[in-house]
């Protein structure tokens, strides 16, 4: 078994995140914390909430994290979440409370009691990551690695050069890849080819539980601004999930470690990745860098775990 903590901004894509990893009981969720990205921080809280309450988890601490990035003033991606951050299915409120604690706070808790080390799974900005990193360094040994969504060795898909969640928190991602700490990025090279196609939103609707439900009513929501075709997309692409897809089955993805620096100045190339791909730089590598995936291979994975809550 792994010990995870997963760190999110849900939005349609963390949930589906959390819905995946939380059908694995290989993959032990430590906490969920959640970061102020896809929506305000009062609102991605009350979604992870509401999520777990679906799936009937109340028994895994939820904190909120910083309410805004470390520098800069919070930008949220409404357009694609909508209102709440997870607009579509009908969710129930939370029937449960989260910790008295700040994310930081539980997360150093959770890393320091547990009997093996942790793998991190931020799937928003980097914030709470990065404030963590900062000020536990007596913890660092016990992360095992960060799996994290973010970046792009490629285009951005916030502005030309920067993926939305690097884009957010620059210097919190700064910190981050720069801690020594394992990392494997999964970027947009490879959460593009990650797409949910009409006919697999199909494949999960006929699945006969109220968790597979959810799942499809999010990706129809989540569909409709992937459908604009400047992205040339058939379907939407599932990015957060990947990163579980990859803790379970990385023989689906193909990876190279390399050095990635973060663009924390130039107003133009702002929040970019520079991914030494041909080790042009000499800089040891500091990630493990996804860039190709077995789509139907994971499409099956998703497919596959949403059985797991049939009744
Ligand atoms: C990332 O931004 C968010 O909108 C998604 O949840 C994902 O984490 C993709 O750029
Ligand atoms: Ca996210």
């Amino acid at each position: 078994t792994r010990h995870i903590i997963l760190d999110c901004d849900p939005g349609h894509d963390d949930a589906i995140a959390l819905i995946l990893a939380l059908a694995h009981p290989n993959l032990v969720p430590l906490a969920v914390t959640t970061s102020a990205g896809n929506q305000t921080p009062d609102k991605t809280l009350n979604n992870a909430l509401r999520i777990l309450t679906l799936l009937n988890r109340g028994d895994i601490p939820v904190a909120g994290g910083a309410t805004k990035p470390l520098t800069r003033e919070l930008i949220i991606a409404d357009n694609v979440h909508g209102e709440t951050g997870l607009d579509g299915p009908a969710l129930p409120e939370p029937s449960f409370s989260p910790q008295a604690i700040t994310a930081v706070e539980l997360m150093a808790q959770q890393i320091r009691q547990s009997s093996q080390p942790v793998t991190l799974v931020p799937t928003g900005p980097l914030t709470n990551i990065a404030l963590l990193l900062a000020s536990h360094s007596e913890l660092h040994p016990k992360i095992e690695r960060i799996v994290l969504m973010g970046g792009a060795a490629g285009v951005g898909n916030w502005t030309p050069a920067a993926e939305f969640n690097i884009f957010v928190d620059p210097e919190a991602a700064d910190i981050v890849f720069k801690s020594g700490i394992p990392i494997t990025m999964c970027g947009l090279d490879v959460t593009h080819q990650a797409q949910i196609m009409d006919a697999d939103i199909e494949r999960i609707r006929a699945i006969p539980n109220p968790i597979a439900q959810c799942v499809a009513e999010l990706l129809d929501f989540f569909m409709i601004y992937h459908r604009d075709p400047k992205w040339g997309f058939i379907g939407a692409p599932l990015h957060d999930p990947c990163t579980i897809a990859w803790l379970l089955k990385p023989e689906l993805f193909e990876a190279q470690d390399c050095w990635v620096g973060i663009e924390t100045q130039s107003e133009l190339t702002l929040g970019m990745t520079v991914v030494d791909r041909y080790q042009l730089t000499g800089k040891p590598a500091n990630a493990t860098v996804l860039f190709g995936l077995d789509r139907l291979g994971f499409v099956d994975l998703l497919v596959d775990s949403l059985r797991v809550y049939d009744p």
